[in-house]
């Protein structure tokens, strides 16, 4: 709904090394405990051109060819979850972007330890969360539904 705060948008969408790992199941599922509405979900492999957009930010960093070359190694998992303060409690459920720094109980505290396989991205905006949802999916793709047990979520 418009202009309703539960309606919050991020993307978030699980690397290769998550895929590779067995690791989706498990962050779907820490979304979908925490009361998160998933409102789309797909495995596609990406490619140069989308992942220069995606991290348009970062094509003239000197890990960018690294990046680049590990986002293209596998398929990944894109999703797009909804509710309140998606972004910003996405990003501390997603931890640190290094993984050294990411507490126990976040994503990357618990599963990994390398920068360059850090099993997970998540939006860093409600303005980004918005782009890279157009991005990685079509028109049609995002579900819209009413998640029956938000009146056990929200006050
Ligand atoms: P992400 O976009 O993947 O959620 O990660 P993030 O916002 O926490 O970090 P960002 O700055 O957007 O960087 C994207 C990904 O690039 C790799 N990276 N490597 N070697 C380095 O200094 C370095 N810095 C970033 C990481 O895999 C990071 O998640
Ligand atoms: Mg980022």
């Amino acid at each position: 709904m418009p202009g309703n705060n539960n309606a919050e948008r991020t993307y978030i969408m699980i690397k290769p090394d998550g895929v590779q790992r067995g690791l989706v199941g498990d962050i779907i599922s820490r979304f979908e405990k925490r009361g998160y509405k998933l409102i789309a979900l797909k495995m596609r492999s990406a490619d140069e051109e989308l992942l220069r957009r995606h991290y348009c930010d970062l094509t003239e960093k000197k890990f960018f060819p690294s990046l680049l070359a590990f986002m293209t190694s596998g398929p990944v998992c894109s999703m797009v979850w909804e509710g309140l303060d998606a972004v910003k409690q996405g990003r501390q459920m997603l931890g640190e972007t290094n993984p050294l720094n990411s507490k126990p109980g976040s994503i990357r505290g618990d599963y990994c330890i390398d920068m360059g396989k850090n099993i997970c991205h998540g939006s860093d905006s409600v303005e980004n969360a918005e782009k890279e949802i157009a991005m990685w999916f079509g028109e049609g793709e995002v579900q819209s539904y009413v998640q029956s047990n938000s009146v056990h979520i929200y006050e």
